[in-house]
């Protein structure tokens, strides 16, 4: 069943632009220092917003933000008791409660470690018997809740976001789509390595839906990413590469290892720009 949040805050859906209008682009050493940079900024949120809605992805990328936001949970310098979460996608078919379940993940990977409860926690529901019509309930939920203020994503190595898989109209809302067979096999390794048990078929937000968040953070890391990571920034808005909608966003920021980062032709005037931006503005 979806799990809509029980109460919305009515504040204005309307984007931080932070002082700039571009894709912001941070190249960090590692994994561990873009989760500490993004965890930095969702803490910094929580403090301005107790209540905000914080958009969450799955999958491997995303592991060093929750552990080190988790981290600065258990020291105490971030209050989660009235933040809420929401979820980005959902296979169509897997039971809620199956361990590969995207709502079985977060509820391991991200409530549980933050210490928020499920009655704080929003998503679609992948095993609903009329799919569009589940479709459509977490796309009114989502605004109903006042909108996702920071959506943390993931990017595929052939350039999704979400699971809007190349050539997805950049202005789709919540939906289904057909995984790629490349997708199915990178996830396979959730699966016992076995494709087969991969799902064909998700609910993600449209591109439409995630580019009304407030702010956008997509974290990056390897060099398998490293063609879509120059697609999303340098190549021009195009549906072929999904992510590159990003570019249309008053608020995104681009975080990315050495190697995710490695196929970027303005990688220097990146890594100037942001070693001299002041340090008020964040990320
Ligand atoms: C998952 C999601 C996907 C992943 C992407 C990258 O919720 O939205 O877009 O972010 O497939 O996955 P990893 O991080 O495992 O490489």
């Amino acid at each position: 069943m979806a799990v809509p949040l029980s109460s919305g805050t009515g504040r204005r859906r309307v984007p931080s632009q932070n002082g700039r209008l571009s894709v912001e682009v941070v190249i960090v050493p590692d994994a561990k220092a873009g989760g500490a940079l993004i965890a930095g900024a969702m803490a910094d949120l929580l403090r301005r917003t107790p209540d905000a809605l914080l958009g969450v992805a799955t999958g491997s990328t995303p592991l060093p933000v929750y552990e080190a936001l988790a981290a600065r949970v258990r020291s105490g310098s971030v209050d989660t008791s009235r933040a809420r979460i929401a979820q980005l996608d959902e296979y169509v078919g897997l039971p809620a409660d199956h361990p590969e379940s995207y709502r079985s993940v977060l509820r391991r990977e991200v409530l549980e470690p933050l210490g928020i409860g499920m009655d704080a926690f929003m998503g679609p529901d992948g095993a609903a018997e009329d799919i569009p019509a589940a479709c459509e309930a977490y796309d009114r939920a989502l605004a109903e809740a006042g909108g996702v203020d920071l959506q943390l994503l993931g990017i595929g190595t052939d350039g999704h976001i979400g699971f809007n898989e190349p050539c997805s109209s950049l202005v789709s809302r919540t939906r289904i789509k057909t995984l790629t067979e490349q997708t199915r096999v990178d996830n396979a390794r959730f699966f016992g390595g076995d494709v087969g048990q991969v799902p064909h078929h998700v609910i993600t937000q449209g591109i439409g839906t995630i580019l009304e968040a407030r702010h956008l953070v997509l974290l990056a890391t390897g060099e398998g990413k490293a063609d879509a990571v120059a697609a999303t920034v340098e190549g021009p808005v195009a549906a072929v590469c999904p992510a590159s909608a990003l570019q249309l966003h008053p608020h995104a920021t681009v975080v990315v290892d050495e190697a995710a980062a490695s196929k970027l032709k303005f990688a220097d005037y990146f890594r100037h720009t942001y070693a001299s931006k002041p340090d008020w503005q964040g990320i």
